[in-house]
Order: C-alpha cells, then sequence, then structure tokens
C-alpha cells in the first residue's frame, strides 16, 4: 500500500490595512474562515498547511502555536482575549498552564484543544492545523485525538464506571496499542470499584473515573482545566499523581491550566499566562512530586 504524501501548502496573507480597527480584526477573522472551508478537509487527510510561512515539526513537538489570536465578539465589541501566542510543547512532558484568572488559560487551553476556534495564527496539534479546521472535522479530530478532565467530572449518572469509560474506548481510532480498561483502572486505583454509579462515588473517585474515560481512547495528549478544582486537599494530590503516572507509564503529554502556583511544582515546564500573552516559559529540572507541594 502507498501512502500519500503529505503536501506543504502556504497561505498567502493579504495585507489588512483597514483605516478602522474594528473592521481589519473583522477583515482578518473572515479570512480565517475563507481559508478553514477551502483547506480543513485537506487537513484533515493529512495536509500541512500554514498562514505563517510555518511548518511544524511533528518528531519533536505535539503542539506548535504561530502567532495565534482570539476576539471574543459580542454584538459590535471585539475583546481580545489571546494576543499574539507563540508556543511549542515537547512530546510526554507535564506541562502546567499557570495565570490569574481572566488571563486567557481556559481560552487558550480550549484552542490548543480544539473546543474552541482561534481568530488568526497557526495552531498545529500533531500536525493539524486546527485554526483551520471547521466545525465537524475538529470533532472529529479532538475525538480520535485527544483526551479531556474537566473540572465537574460530567461522567454519565446511569452508566457504572467502567461504562462510562467505555464510552471514551469506542471513540477511539486507535484499535491497536490501546490501555486496557482494566490496566486503566489499575493506574486510577479503582479496579475494585468498576461497576460502581457515579452517586456511590466521591468526587476524588468520580474525577479519577472521568481521568479513566479520557484515557480510554489513548489519547496522545490529555487536557486538563483546572481538574482539581473542585477536589480537597487529599483527592486532589491523588488525582495529581494519577497524572503524573500516566505521563510515566503511557507517555502521554499532558497539559493542565491551574491558578495555583503550589500545583505548577510538579510540571516539566510552567507557561505563565498574563492578560492574554505567555508572560514566561519555565522549565522545571526537578519537578516535585504532587506529595511533596504546599496546598492551598
Ligand atoms: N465567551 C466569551 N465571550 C466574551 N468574553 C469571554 C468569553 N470567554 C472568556 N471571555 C473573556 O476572556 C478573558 C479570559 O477568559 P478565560 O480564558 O476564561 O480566563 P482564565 O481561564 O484565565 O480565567 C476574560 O476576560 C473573559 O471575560
Ligand atoms: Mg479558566
Amino acid at each position: 500500500m502507498t501512502e500519500k504524501i503529505p503536501e506543504f501548502v502556504v497561505i498567502n496573507k493579504p495585507t489588512f490595512n483597514e483605516s478602522d480597527e474594528f473592521k481589519e480584526l473583522k477583515q482578518k477573522i473572515k479570512f480565517q474562515k475563507q481559508q478553514t472551508s477551502k483547506f480543513s478537509k485537506k487537513i484533515l487527510l493529512g495536509d500541512i498547511v500554514t498562514t505563517t510561512d510555518n511548518k511544524p515539526d511533528t518528531d519533536k513537538y505535539v503542539i506548535e502555536l504561530f502567532g495565534v489570536r482570539k476576539w471574543y465578539q459580542t454584538g459590535d465589541i471585539l475583546t481580545p482575549v489571546l494576543r499574539g501566542v507563540d508556543l511549542k510543547i515537547e512530546k510526554g512532558k507535564f506541562i502546567v498552564i499557570l495565570g490569574p484568572s481572566g488571563s486567557g488559560k481556559t481560552t487558550l487551553l480550549n484552542t490548543i484543544s480544539g473546543l474552541d476556534k482561534s481568530s488568526e495564527g497557526d495552531i498545529f496539534v500533531l500536525g493539524n492545523n486546527l485554526s483551520l479546521l471547521k466545525d465537524s472535522h475538529l470533532t472529529k479530530f479532538r475525538r480520535e485525538n485527544v483526551g479531556f478532565i474537566f473540572q465537574q467530572y460530567n461522567l454519565l449518572s446511569n452508566l457504572t464506571a467502567k461504562e462510562n469509560a467505555e464510552v471514551g474506548e469506542n471513540l477511539s481510532k486507535r484499535k491497536e496499542n490501546k490501555m486496557s480498561l482494566v490496566d486503566i483502572f489499575k493506574t486510577i486505583g479503582m479496579e475494585d470499584q468498576m461497576n460502581k454509579y457515579p452517586h456511590q462515588m466521591s468526587g476524588g473517585q468520580q474525577q479519577r473515573v472521568s481521568i479513566a474515560r479520557a484515557l480510554a481512547k489513548s489519547p496522545e495528549i490529555l487536557f486538563g482545566d483546572e481538574p482539581t478544582g473542585a477536589l480537597d486537599e487529599e483527592m486532589g494530590r491523588r488525582v495529581l499523581e494519577i497524572l503524573v503516572d500516566i505521563k510515566n507509564k503511557y507517555k502521554t503529554t499532558i497539559i493542565i491550566v491551574t491558578h495555583n502556583p503550589n500545583i505548577s511544582e510538579i510540571g516539566d515546564t510552567v507557561i505563565h499566562v498574563k492578560n492574554g500573552l505567555i508572560d514566561d516559559i519555565r522549565n522545571n529540572a526537578n519537578p516535585k512530586k504532587p506529595s511533596d507541594i504546599d496546598w492551598s
């Protein structure tokens, strides 16, 4: 069988020089939308498409952002939330995105993970430029490639722990090289509780099952937005320990958002977000264990 050689397409951006800033931003958003309908399918089929002249290095990085901006539009008002983000994330690392409330952490995570669209720039995730994927293709990409954990666990209440995890498993495209459900439940320390329903579990246990659900599709990348935000100290540490175990055991890239500087000490890399920009990126030579960080 011959595999198609991916094409590399450079989109030439027009110069936007509207006198009115609002008009210019609208032009940029319109341009991004036009290119999306033109290139979304090609990207999903494996072609590399850039609006910023950049070619992603997929051997080294799972994620690369170039000049990413996002504005929220409410009526006639455009609010800038991401104001030009460049970022490279290496495979198999534990990344913590840290910043004060309202700084744009959730928006950044959502655009990287394909839950939300950017307005300008390139977001390469596993080589796919998510900035130019239309909604249905973005959903397909997410379903097949990435896992999510949210602050609220979002389990289905009429399904057992095991059945909730199977929902994730059925979405996977990688049928080979899969993490087995039994192995996953061992990793989260709940192999004896697979038949419990959500109402029979503590918040911490429900969050662990939501991790199992995310892992069941063997994602390359696991995203969490304040995954310990609703948990007490003991359960919070346990969840963080499990995330570190997952990184070590399955080589999954883990990216979590927090406003708690203590939690950032467990990351291999800490990305500081401030006012819609990356303020600082630090590598921890010796990340702390979740059991060794301060809590509160
Ligand atoms: N859907 C939206 N519409 C308009 N503004 C939004 C929307 N979502 C977030 N924002 C604004 O974007 C900024 C960043 O929000 P967010 O990414 O949630 O920050 P964080 O997660 O760091 O608290 C905030 O000022 C927020 O009010
Ligand atoms: Mg947030």
